[in-house]
């Protein structure tokens, strides 16, 4: 099929390349021109494993192409995906859905033959009838359908969750489209995903509720972690204990840092916002949100207590600060918080992330940024282990830090506390 992406963000970007590598013929569009032409060299301007390889060869095979022609992109294709950004409106739970609107008038000028506009951006319950009352201003109701078609992509796997979802989610009010898409999915449903047909509301809503289902999920167990560390009890018991149940499932039930990202903090807030404006009250996604957000604070604490709360000199090497593995993603990372903690307090800090340096913290002083793991470990009182990549999970931590006396702090239960205590090594963990 001919189908246009507009909006070359993670979403975008992803799923078009992955659309063209179905066997599609798309086009992505972004008003950004460098974007475009870093893309025409085929050069992701997004950290995604695997990404730049698909899009040279979708490009090179002419499955693949972009442009920031809008009116082209709309008379040439069948299907016109909106992947703009949604974000949350500062010092509220609101979702800016300026772009999204932006986007529906502008290809309205354009539809001239039949048009199924599908949201793929993340969008509030009911933005497809505010999208269809934008076109229908200008065009007829029978040559457009508005339908949701949201992602569940995870950065750092999202081609991997592209090609195999346990689910395909259509919301449309019309039943006639859910054989077309259901014709554009085929390939992923040959292989096994699931096609669920909803309506347009509902399949708005299952993306906030996964979300914010996963949120809590994770928060739940980061609590459990809580109670284990007073307990002295192995909260990955409990996760394996209760993961085991079917009914409750084994994934995101890692206990770690305070969950970020663009999208649980944004979705968790945004739910909350969907059910104000229809008076509900979710009570568990609001103290999902506090108690994350409370978490961040609690383990930059903990730092302190592992130092007997004296920070001030202490080289502290922080690894990773993106908001978790594989990704070069800042968003809400709690490393934004525990940074500027240790170095408020006096810490000498020094981070290496494999993602590279992060303009995040270019402000802040009393921070180095080191290119290789060696070298950010070399004499630190504290090594703390943000996020869980692969490089981190077997260091030499005596041959790197080279100094007697130092202490760990996983945040990520990469080892296994009695393997490092025969070696003498002074580490601490999340709920163990
Ligand atoms: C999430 C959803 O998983 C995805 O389906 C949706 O489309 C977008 O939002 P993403 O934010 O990319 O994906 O990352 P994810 O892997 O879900 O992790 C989110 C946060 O939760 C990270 O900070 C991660 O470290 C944390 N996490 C995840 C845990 O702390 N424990 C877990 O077991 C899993």
């Amino acid at each position: 099929m001919k189908i246009c992406m507009i909006g070359t963000g993670y979403v975008g970007l992803v799923s078009g390349t992955c659309f063209a590598d179905l066997g599609n013929k798309v086009l992505c569009v972004d008003k950004d021109l460098k974007k475009i032409s870093k893309l025409k060299k085929a050069i992701s301007p997004i950290y995604e494993p695997g990404l730049d390889d698909l899009i040279k060869n979708n490009f090179r095979a002419k499955r693949l192409d972009f442009t920031d022609n809008i009116e082209k992109a709309v008379k040439d294709s069948q299907i016109i995906f909106i992947c703009v950004g949604t974000p949350t409106k500062k010092g509220s739970n609101l979702v800016d859905l300026s772009q999204v609107y932006n986007v529906a008038k502008a290809i309205s000028k354009y539809i001239k033959t039949y048009k199924v506009i599908v949201t793929k951006s993340t969008v509030p319950v009911t933005t497809g009838d505010e999208i269809e009352r934008i076109i229908g201003n200008k065009v007829k109701r029978s040559l457009f359908d508005v339908i949701s078609n949201p992602e569940f992509l995870r950065e750092g796997e999202a081609i991997r969750d592209f090609k195999y979802p346990d689910r395909i989610v259509i919301g449309s009010n019309n039943k006639k489209i859910f054989k077309k898409m259901e014709l554009l999915y085929e390939p992923l449903i040959k292989k096994g995903a699931k096609f669920f047909s909803t309506s347009r509301k509902g399949a708005e809503l299952i993306k906030y509720a996964s979300n914010a289902f996963l949120a809590t999920k994770i928060t739940f167990i980061n609590e459990i972690a809580n109670l284990c560390e007073e307990a002295d009890i192995n909260v990955e018991d409990i996760s394996v204990g209760i993961g085991s149940d079917a009914r409750i499932g084994s994934r995101f039930l890692r206990a770690g840092p305070a969950y970020g990202g663009s999208c649980f903090p944004k979705d968790t807030k945004g739910l909350v916002s969907i059910a104000d404006k229809f008076k509900t009250n979710l009570s568990i996604v609001k103290s999902v949100i506090k108690s994350n957000h409370n978490r961040k604070m609690l383990l930059t604490k903990k730092v302190s207590k592992i130092l007997n709360n004296k920070l001030k000199n202490k080289k502290i090497t922080v690894l990773g600060v993106t908001f978790k593995a594989n990704t070069d993603d800042m968003r809400e990372s709690s490393a934004l918080v525990l940074i500027p903690y240790l170095i408020k307090k006096g810490a000498k800090v020094t981070y290496y992330d494999p993602s590279g340096y992060k303009s995040d913290f270019k402000k802040n002083k009393n921070l180095k940024f080191e290119k290789t793991l060696i070298k950010a470990c070399l004499g630190a009182d504290l090594i703390i282990i943000n996020t869980e990549w692969d490089e981190f999970k077997s260091i030499d931590f005596r041959k790197v830090v080279k100094k007697s006396n130092f202490k760990i702090y996983d945040m990520r239960n990469l080892y296994n506390p009695s393997e490092l205590k025969k070696r003498n090594l002074k580490y601490y963990s999340i709920g163990r």
